[in-house]
């Protein structure tokens, strides 16, 4: 009889992930640099709609360099991680946690980025909280580079436009893998490397003002070869330092669905599913795929490349492949005559009649996962990772301090039973980390509001509050899934 994987194996990695800038707060101690997420100010939704708040060019800077200026930068206080990382982490024991994904920020390891020596300050804090994790056996998986950029190297060399930044990464990367060589083995190069198209300065430190003569297109895919170079180069050096070493590259991946069974809206999904799988294309197989070529020449997109490149692309492909996944989206060739929906950066992106909306308009939809995940395993066959699912919602504080948070355990529960499926049909899915374990800082809207978290913080969008930890409804329910390696939900 043939048989098949009936659950989720069981040395499943289920955690939670966070980001460094997102948690840690503690932005200017420890010697640590400032970085492009300290130069985001919160900005309220009337004035912003519902989700990017603004991407940042070089008045933004300089303002928020100001120090008279009286706005408020949430990512430089985070959740205060730096110093409760202790009592965090005990919380995620507690649920059960087999992983736990942070970022290192670059700029506590070098403040500037391309200083001479490292700062012990700054790796010291990591050290304890490795320890703490290894405690408890949780596996850290480490994200080198999620959406913190030093800002020395934004101001010095505009960013990941430069290649100047490539040997400061594979520097920062090896300070990284020397260190901790028998205490990561689950390493992630780029966090959501496709972020560049959206935002170069979120994703790559670029500001795109400073170069007026050419698109954001070309600036953003020149910033992400430079990256894909380096995500190379570490990913050959963490093989030479440990063998045993796991390198995964990171998509932020959105199923694109044709809005109806017209060929024209049907390869308008497909166009716009391609230029984002292009990118873990590069990661995988080691090259750019030929609908890449006929884009840049059709849309007068030149990359600069140096000989040795393409080889080193082809040489030293990733491990794995980890993506996040919150929501699905579709496309119609005639999108006016649909309801566009927000949250979407596609303009050709409308609502999807089927599906719900978060409050920030994001498409839930649990079926897209499983069917990205058979689409990815297809395309990839390497082993997967979903190292981030979650659900931004508002939460009320009861008066007796407890948070019911039945819409959250239904979205997770629902994207948990489709991975399973998945499973099921043959995908090598090798863990989950749920988004933000712990209530953090967006990265859209750095509002607090955006809560995400089975333990929440009592902090506010102004930064009032105790910065005190609550379980929410969610926690227990967690612990259990993970107690069952997912078999009740
Ligand atoms: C991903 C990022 O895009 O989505 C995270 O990797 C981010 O950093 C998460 O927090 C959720 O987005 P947001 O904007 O709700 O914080």
């Amino acid at each position: 009889m043939t048989t098949y994987q009936t659950g989720f194996p069981t040395n499943f990695l289920w955690g939670g992930a966070t980001a460094a800038n997102q948690v840690e707060g503690a932005y200017n101690v420890g010697g640590k640099g400032l970085t492009t997420a300290d130069m985001v100010p919160f900005i309220p939704k009337e004035k912003r709609g519902l989700n990017f708040a603004i991407d940042v060019n070089s008045d933004y800077i300089e303002k928020a360099l100001n120090e008279e200026v009286d706005d408020r930068y949430p990512k430089r206080d985070g959740v205060d991680f730096y110093h409760r990382y202790e009592e965090d982490i005990a919380l995620f024991a507690e649920m059960g946690f087999k992983a736990f994904r942070l970022s290192i920020n670059w700029a506590r390891i070098f403040p500037n980025g391309d200083d001479a020596a490292p700062s012990l300050e700054g790796l010291e804090f990591y050290d304890r909280v490795f320890n703490e994790l290894e405690k408890y056996g949780i596996e850290p998986i480490v994200t080198l580079s999620h959406y913190e950029t030093p800002l020395a190297l934004t101001r010095k060399y505009n960013g990941w436009y430069s290649r100047e930044l490539i040997p400061l990464f594979v520097k920062y990367a090896e300070t990284l893998f020397n260190r901790y060589r028998d205490q990561v083995t689950y390493w992630i190069t780029f966090n959501e490397i496709n972020m560049m198209g959206h935002s170069p300065y979120t994703g790559g430190g670029v500001l795109v003002d400073k170069l007026p003569n050419q698109t954001k297109e070309q600036i953003s895919y020149q910033a992400l070869h430079h990256q894909f170079v380096a995500s190379a180069l570490v990913t050959k050096l963490a093989h030479e330092i440990n063998p045993d070493a796991k390198v995964g590259c990171m998509l932020a991946r959105g199923q694109t669905y044709p809005v109806t069974n017209n060929p024209e809206d049907v390869l308008l999904a497909q166009h716009y599913n391609d230029l984002n799988l292009f990118h873990t294309d590069v990661h995988v197989h080691g090259e750019y795929p030929s609908f890449m070529n006929r884009y840049f020449a059709e849309n007068n997109i030149v990359i600069q490349k140096e000989i040795g490149d393409d080889e080193i692309l082809k040489q030293y492909p990733v491990d794995y492949v980890s993506l996040s996944y919150y929501m699905s989206k579709s496309v119609a060739s005639n999108s006016e005559d649909y309801e566009q929906v927000s949250g979407n950066l596609t303009t050709y992106a409308v609502k999807n009649k089927y599906l719900d909306t978060s409050d920030w308009g994001w498409q839930i939809d649990p079926k897209g996962l499983r069917i990205t995940l058979r689409d990815m395993y297809n395309r990839y066959r390497k082993p997967l990772f979903v190292v981030e699912n979650g659900l931004g919602a508002y939460d009320k504080v009861e008066e007796d301090g407890s948070i019911h948070d039945t819409y959250r355990i239904d979205y997770l529960k629902k994207h948990i039973e489709q991975m399973k499926e998945a499973v099921k049909e043959g995908v090598d899915l090798i863990g989950y980390t749920a988004w933000g374990p712990i209530d953090l800082i967006s990265m859209s809207t750095s509002e607090m509001s955006k809560r995400y978290g089975f333990i929440y913080v009592d902090q506010d969008d102004e930064g009032n509050g105790t910065l005190k930890r609550f379980k929410k409804d969610s926690f227990e329910w967690y612990k259990q899934v993970i107690a069952t390696n997912g078999e009740e939900l």
